[in-house]
């Protein structure tokens, strides 16, 4: 070690893997097939530690759990098809790339899921954006849809549907219904969330096993109250009202 670097800025307990995360998510191999989660590097495992960490001002809740947002967007857009093409840089050459192919939009599942719009919009310029409101039928206590906007040629679209916790399914998979009423098709949404349950995340992939699911991390469970276990608490009130 370089004595000039000075000791403040070393770590004083070097993990054995000083990049990986020590807390992953499960492997692969045990999630369905259609869930892809975000590398679990130590990085990504700090931004969540503090988002989980009920002490985390508002402030820094908004501005790490954006960082994740960004990077789950991103991890979305990996999925979406790509078609040749060829440009000419600044040098004469030919660069033989690809491009976009295909429209997009974001719809947010309200309220949380609005937290992630405008991740969507710093990645992809001028986006579309829908909205869903889903709550809890308290008669039947099942998901009802009380209110939806959406682009009108949202069927030709790719769906970036938005709701960061993933607990029970029933809101997640009450969307869904919604898109495909509106003639989207179910392998052109993707489901884009921070936290997942292991029982919401086999619910839904088991009901929509061709939408795709981008998720940052999957937790232990769900408590009696439909929390999840260790999660962040509830993502709505510690984004807007703490
Ligand atoms: N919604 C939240 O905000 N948090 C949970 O743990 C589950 C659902």
């Amino acid at each position: 070690v370089s004595s000039k670097i000075p000791s403040s800025v070393m770590s004083s307990s070097v993990p054995t893997n000083e990049f990986a995360s020590t807390n992953s998510n499960p492997s692969n191999s045990t999630l369905p097939r259609s869930v892809y989660t975000l590398k679990p590097t130590a990085q990504l495992e700090a931004l969540y530690t503090i988002i989980r960490d009920k002490e985390t001002s508002r402030g820094d809740f908004l501005f790490y759990s954006d960082r994740i947002i960004r990077l789950l967007v991103e991890e979305g857009l990996n999925h979406l098809p790509v078609v040749n093409k060829s440009v000419v840089t600044p040098t004469g050459s030919t660069y033989a790339g690809v491009g976009f192919e295909g429209k997009i939009c974001g719809v947010s599942i309200l309220r949380a899921g609005e937290a992630m719009e405008q991740g969507l919009r710093e990645v992809c310029r001028s986006v579309r954006i829908g909205k869903i409101l889903i709550q809890r039928d308290e008669s039947t206590a099942l998901p009802r849809l009380f209110y939806s906007k959406l682009p009108s040629d949202i069927a030709s679209r790719y769906v970036l549907l938005l709701d960061p916790m993933l607990a029970t399914g029933g809101s997640a998979m009450k969307a869904v219904e919604v898109l495909l009423d509106e003639g989207v098709k179910e392998e052109r949404i993707l489901f884009i969330n921070l936290i997942s349950s292991p029982e919401g995340l086999n619910t839904f992939c088991n009901r929509f096993p061709r939408v795709k699911v981008i998720t940052g991390w999957v937790d232990q469970g769900l408590n009696e109250k439909a929390y999840i276990i260790p999660g962040l608490g509830d993502f709505g009130e510690r984004r807007y009202c703490e």
